[in-house]
């Protein structure tokens, strides 16, 4: 039951959302839950990571390749489709474990004939580039079906269209279909053949953009029939290379069964569940979404390119421009980070490889250093517009300032990488170009900064913070925390190298030439201003004159809009004014620099905030969760947690603003899942090399286990209401410290301990 996601019956009106809720993917590609009779219509997407394009002036996002699963059945000259056909029953079916989605409808035909249609699919993860699909059909009567399979070039765009010059073929049994995109005149090829023993015939249809073949089957009654498709999807520069590696693809996935392609898919799945399940006991809900919410984070992981990151919606289709926010750094890279550092890596050699898009948004705007875009794509240039918001009153763009001012990004992009570096021990990211980064985004903290003579000190004015719906705000404290973060780390890095890595110090100071700058970043971090908690509330301003703003609650703000979609911030926006924020911003501050402030503070702080937060992006409700276990408010904590971990199960989030689809999987909240469970309620935190829990379980879990990675090496943690312990993996070649409550142990490989704990205090008692 855990691993199974089941729909019963068919609402039109969920076409959509289970678009998202049953997708499959495996990082180089999505492909959404839809069906094969769908079209673009219902959104059917095969997005790709990696490859964008831009028509006219419009937004720049992915391609969706050509559908290569589209298929119809027609029986004695009636369309079964679930969109028009009459039907006794559909289900629908996601396993999470192997990552496979099944669907089997039985349509009602003319004479009372049932048919029964059913499929199942994968995106492979041994061949990034291959789907694979069986299909199998049974009449109660004899009847005459034919069978139109192959690639459907109509492809959904929400900028597009993307693709264009399309060329289709058959040859041998293959149809390739291949368009050149209209910006970068890449060649996206798609290659499809089926594989069906007993195939009587078959015709072709180029129609339009898409090519398909046909097939009359007399159907028995009571005999199944069966066939087996394969289609591969490459992009690149040159359309025969890239024609020929689908093609090769689809070939000799036909020497295969279907069976062996899928048992080969479900290795790689076992080895990622063995690396990052988490089982939880004594609740079946939390379990399924947090498994879920892990499962979708698999799906769009790039395991094999460094040259991509995950966007803000996932493979989930175009939505966002498919463009990658801070949500990867932030929200994503701590599941990575302690399940697969490999693709952790990944991720942040992404920004490695766009620094030089972020120096020219630095140079665009006048500043040294560089400046990460708010919304990064292929090149690190900066997709975010001006006017990235339509005002639903006036159908007019609004000027936002995302790109602008959230200079918080170039912290977020440093963060990740140190990170990396702190969790995995590993300096090659530092010398592979993660110094690089790291001081140039320092640098450009530098450049932007004021330093206040009369005040002396150095301030970050005209900035936006994570709550979104104040823009341009002065000393905004998550982000100078944030900055200050990061001349820290550059200092660090510049030290390390230097001792570590002398040549590459030398190289990286002399190209940069950094020398001067380096002075610069340590007085800058003495004499940056920190926001800190008033004396007396212990609250921490949000931002300069916060706390001047009016104080409605969030119901009387909410009675005050006049249309559903009406943007909160922005110039006229109704929570510009107030002191109601988007998200966790003072908050995730607090969970980022847990121990740099007291339990008092944060509580003060979760306290004041909570009710003035409107949570209008769903990166926030796993920050209010973590910093609820962390100060033992654990029924908010689940509560969160749970609001968080079910986001792309209900569906519930905002689908459309104005006429613009704002849908898709929210990997973000996903991620945030994952670090609500393991960095919340078992309150795992990394601090100076060694490994902390103070485990806070929800009243409903009688336990919950997990592995974790640390600097290289496995551990197995287990964790109850009254015992957590540690195994340390007898693979493991070096020790590790853990520190439970207040018990402080070096576990050597193959070692394991255990230690009671009392509740939420975490305090420690030595068992074994
Ligand atoms: C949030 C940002 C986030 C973006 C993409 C916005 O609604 O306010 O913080 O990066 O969505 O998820």
């Amino acid at each position: 039951m855990s691993w199974m996601l089941e729909e019963q019956g068919f609402n039109p009106d969920k076409i959509t959302t289970n678009g998202n809720k049953f997708i499959i993917g495996n990082g180089a590609m999505g492909y959404r839950g839809t069906l094969e009779e769908y079209t673009k219509e219902q959104l059917t997407a095969c997005t790709l990571a990696g490859l964008y394009d831009k028509v006219g002036d419009r937004w720049r996002e992915p391609i969706n390749a050509p559908n290569g699963l589209s298929t119809r059945f027609v029986c004695d000259g009636e369309p079964l489709s679930l969109l028009s056909a009459a039907y006794e029953s559909h289900d629908q079916t996601l396993n999470i474990r192997n990552a496979t989605f099944r669907r089997r409808t039985i349509f009602k035909a003319a004479e009372g004939n049932l048919i029964d249609i059913s499929s199942q699919r994968f995106v492979s993860m041994e061949h990034l580039d291959l789907i694979a699909t069986r299909i199998e059909f049974k009449c109660s009567k004899d009847c005459e079906m034919l069978v139109q399979t192959g690639i459907d070039g109509e492809v959904w765009d929400i900028n597009g269209p993307h693709l264009e010059s399309f060329v289709a073929d058959e040859r041998d049994g293959v149809l390739e279909l291949s368009a050149v995109t209209h910006e970068l005149k890449q060649t996206v090829s798609v290659a499809e053949t089926i594989v069906w023993e007993g195939m009587t015939g078959q015709g072709i249809i180029k129609d339009g953009a898409s090519i398909y073949r046909t097939s009359l089957v007399y159907c028995k009654a009571g005999t199944s029939y069966s066939f087996v498709k394969y289609f591969a999807v490459n992009f690149g520069d040159h359309r025969e290379s890239v024609a020929k590696k689908s093609l090769t693809r689809v070939l000799e996935a036909r020497l295969d069964s279907y069976e062996t392609h899928l048992l080969r898919h479900e290795t790689h799945w076992e080895r990622k569940w063995e690396l990052s399940d988490v089982r939880i006991e004594g609740d079946e809900e939390a379990q399924f979404a947090l498994r879920y919410s892990i499962y979708q984070l698999h799906v769009i992981a790039p395991t094999l390119s460094e040259k991509v990151s995950i966007p803000a919606r996932g493979l989930s289709g175009q939505v966002y421009k498919g463009a990658v926010f801070w949500d990867t750094e932030m929200f994503m890279l701590p599941f990575f980070l302690h399940s697969q550092p490999e693709v952790a890596r990944n991720l942040v050699m992404y920004r490695i490889h766009t620094l030089d898009g972020a120096r020219r948004k630095a140079e665009e705007y006048g500043y040294r250093g560089a400046y990460y875009a708010w919304e990064s794509q292929d090149t690190g240039d900066d997709a975010c517009t001006l006017f990235n918001i339509t005002d639903v009153f006036t159908n007019r763009p609004m000027r936002t300032y995302f790109r602008d001012k959230q200079i918080h990004i170039s912290a977020d992009a440093a963060h990740g990488i140190w990170q990396y570096h702190e969790f995995t021990g590993d300096d090659s990211v530092l010398v592979d170009g993660g110094a690089e980064v790291i001081l140039e985004c320092a640098r450009f903290f530098y450049s932007y900064s004021y330093y206040k003579e009369d005040k002396r000190r150095f301030e970050m004015l005209d900035v936006t913070g994570p709550d979104e719906y104040h823009e341009r705000v002065n000393n905004n404290a998550f982000t100078n925390a944030l900055v200050g973060q990061t001349l820290d780390i550059a200092l660090q890095t510049a030290e390390l190298l230097r001792v570590k890595h002398p040549e590459a110090y030398e190289a990286l100071i002399a190209k940069l030439d950094f020398g001067n700058d380096l002075d610069n970043l340590g007085k800058m971090l003495s004499g940056l201003y920190m926001p800190q908690p008033d004396p007396l509330t212990k609250i921490i301003e949000q931002f300069d004159g916060y706390s001047k703003l009016e104080d409605v609650d969030l119901a009387t703000l909410k009675s005050r809009i006049l249309n559903k979609n009406e943007y909160l911030g922005g110039g006229n926006g109704l929570a510009t004014t107030t002191r109601i924020l988007k998200q966790a911003d003072v908050v995730l501050m607090l969970h980022l620099f847990k121990g740099r402030y007291s339990r008092e503070v944060k509580k003060a702080n979760w306290e004041y905030y909570e009710p003035r937060t409107e949570h209008g992006s769903s990166l926030s409700s796993c920050i209010y969760a973590l910093v609820a276990s962390d100060i033992g408010y654990a029924d908010w904590a689940y509560e969160y947690f749970m609001r968080t971990a079910t986001i792309d199960l209900t569906g519930e989030s905002k689908q459309y603003v104005g006429t613009l689809y704002i849908g898709g999987t929210h990997p973000a909240a996903n991620g945030g899942a994952w670090m609500a469970a393991i960095l919340g309620f078992a309150g795992l935190h990394l601090d100076q090399g060694v490994v902390n829990l103070n485990p806070s379980l929800p009243g409903r879990w009688s336990s919950m286990s997990f592995a974790v990675q640390v600097r290289g090496q496995s551990f197995r943690i287990s964790v109850s209401g009254t015992e957590t312990s540690i195994l340390s993996n007898a693979g493991n070649s070096s020790a590790q410290a853990f520190r439970i409550g207040s018990e402080e142990r070096m576990l050597k490989p193959g070692d394991g301990f255990s230690c009671r704990i009392s509740g939420n205090e975490g305090g420690g008692e030595l068992a074994g």
